[in-house]
């Protein structure tokens, strides 16, 4: 129970200056305080406005983009037809940590998502690792995934008007241009819808949900027409190692079916809706991928695919001998891998929300606007900061670290709720991993079997970055956290 009566208090007491800093670096939020916070921020509550429908788009949003358009042309080459397995194994490494977010979400609803659980649950070192390794999840894949949108762009429009944006204006310096403007307007069309609210954000999102969806759908269709059953009879030239390969990159095309996990505080029913969008989220995706990638490797021969990032919209120009269908799924493309970045952008400010509430990075991000309910300055200052890095800075193998980050994070996850199951059995839960811990784990081993798989360049640029995380905060959130100052926003919790 909420204590209603009592007058609004902060209930936080301070680190005793005398404790160690192993004791400091292990401080735990409680879970009642995080939920009784929930909303709450700088000068204002953010609104609680969506409900499950709204919630499964985002989701659904932040996953199906760049993956299923742009790298299953990659990933056949390394699997032939079982790219269709590929998919089902990428699929379960999902599964096992949706099944914890799952959990957790219905649990502790907060915007935070994996960085909140893990404050809960392993401590606030482990909770600042968590959120720095989110800000690749998301922040960073928001600049690549605009990059990748311009890339689509300029194919369209190619394919459309002949025309294309000269390499100097969609390319970052160093990588042949001045600036990558279709990536910067792409981010910077987000922020003016997230600008406007978290409900009319979510409206814009699932239109474009509702496109990405009818235009794979369109594919199976026409594709189906060209589909050859022999085309299956090497289902598995390269064996597993090819499997396990494409099924390594394929990985990405999962990433973010937790993104609802960072609506906890704008959900109207978060404890009952969030672990439903999350799961029904990751079946349809993953039922889409395996009828697309199933269609693709039916309708052309696995040996056609040559990496080229347009392929579904090829097999749909070559299938229907009309280039018009193939230009209909580039534009479905274009719109789908927008409202990744809209869903993916919306993710990062809810994240830093939670994180600046609690101190961790500056306060700043943590305001809220009293027309739109919405964090404004937090929206401006991280798209700004996506929209830089994706116009002016090379990403290369920053990107490849968003999986290593994104796995590491889920890893977290898994740990989360054996460790919340353990302190804390009697929290109630909307939703539970069914088998007591095996699934989890099962989930935390899949995510280090996939982090092992990357190659060694990636983990040293995941060494740097982690390294530039633990400056910052040893500099900054350390002495900062309001679980060191007791400094905090009035709340009352549960007793
Ligand atoms: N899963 C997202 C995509 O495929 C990141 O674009």
């Amino acid at each position: 129970m909420l204590d209603q009566g009592a007058p609004a208090q902060n209930q936080i007491p301070a680190a005793p200056a005398s404790q160690g800093v192993a004791a400091r670096l292990m401080r735990r939020k409680p879970v009642e305080l995080l939920v009784a916070e929930g909303g709450q921020g700088e000068g204002g509550q953010l609104r609680r406005s969506l409900g499950l429908w709204q919630l499964t788009m985002i989701s659904i949003g932040a996953t199906l983009g760049t993956g299923i358009f742009v790298v299953l042309g990659d990933a056949v080459p390394k699997a032939g037809p079982a790219v269709t397995l590929a998919f089902v194994l990428a699929g379960l490494t999902a599964l096992f940590s949706a099944l914890s977010y799952a959990e957790l979400a219905g649990s502790i609803p907060v915007a935070g998502s994996s960085y909140s659980y893990a404050y809960a649950t392993m401590g606030e070192l482990v909770a600042w690792v968590c959120g720095w390794c989110l800000v690749l999840e998301y922040g960073v894949s928001v600049a690549a995934v605009a990059v990748g949108w311009g890339e689509y762009l300029n194919e369209l429009l190619d394919g459309t008007i002949g025309v294309t944006i000269p390499a100097s204006l969609s390319s970052a310096p160093g990588e042949g241009g001045i600036v990558n403007l279709p990536a910067l307007i792409v981010v910077l069309l987000a922020m003016a819808f997230l600008l406007g609210g978290a409900r009319e954000s979510a409206r814009a999102n699932t239109i474009m949900v509702c496109v990405k969806i009818a235009a794979l759908v369109l594919f199976c269709a026409i594709g189906f027409m060209g589909f050859k059953s022999g085309n299956y009879a090497d289902f598995m030239p390269l064996g597993m190692t090819g499997v396990s390969a494409a099924g390594a990159s394929l990985f990405f095309s999962y990433i973010g079916f937790d993104a609802a996990s960072t609506a906890g505080e704008e959900a109207r029913d978060p404890k009952r809706d969030l672990p439903r969008a999350i799961m029904l989220s990751l079946i349809i995706v993953t039922a889409l991928y395996v009828l697309v990638a199933g269609v693709a490797v039916g309708a052309w021969n696995w040996k056609k695919f040559d990496g080229s990032e347009a392929a579904l919209a090829a097999i749909m120009t070559d299938v229907s001998g009309q280039t018009f269908w193939g230009t209909l799924l580039a534009l479905g493309a274009v719109i789908s891998i927008a409202s990744v970045v809209l869903t993916v952008l919306y993710g990062q400010t809810r994240i830093l929300f939670a994180m600046s509430r609690d101190g961790l990075v500056p306060k700043a991000l943590g305001k809220i606007h009293p027309k739109t309910g919405a964090p404004r300055l937090n929206t401006v200052i991280v798209s700004l900061f996506c929209g830089v890095l994706a116009a002016f800075i090379p990403l290369g193998k920053l990107v490849d670290a968003t999986s290593i980050g994104t796995l590491f994070a889920f890893g977290l996850v898994n740990i989360a709720v054996i460790v919340l199951r353990y302190k804390r059995p009697e929290l109630e839960r909307t939703f539970k991993v069914p088998f007591g811990p095996v699934l989890p784990v099962l989930g935390f081993l899949f995510c280090a079997y996939n982090m092992f798989s990357l190659d060694t360049v990636t983990w040293v640029v995941f060494g740097f970055w982690m390294a530039a995380g633990l400056v910052f905060y040893f500099l900054y959130g350390y002495r900062r956290a309001r679980l060191a100052t007791g400094e905090g926003l009035a709340v009352t919790v549960e007793k």
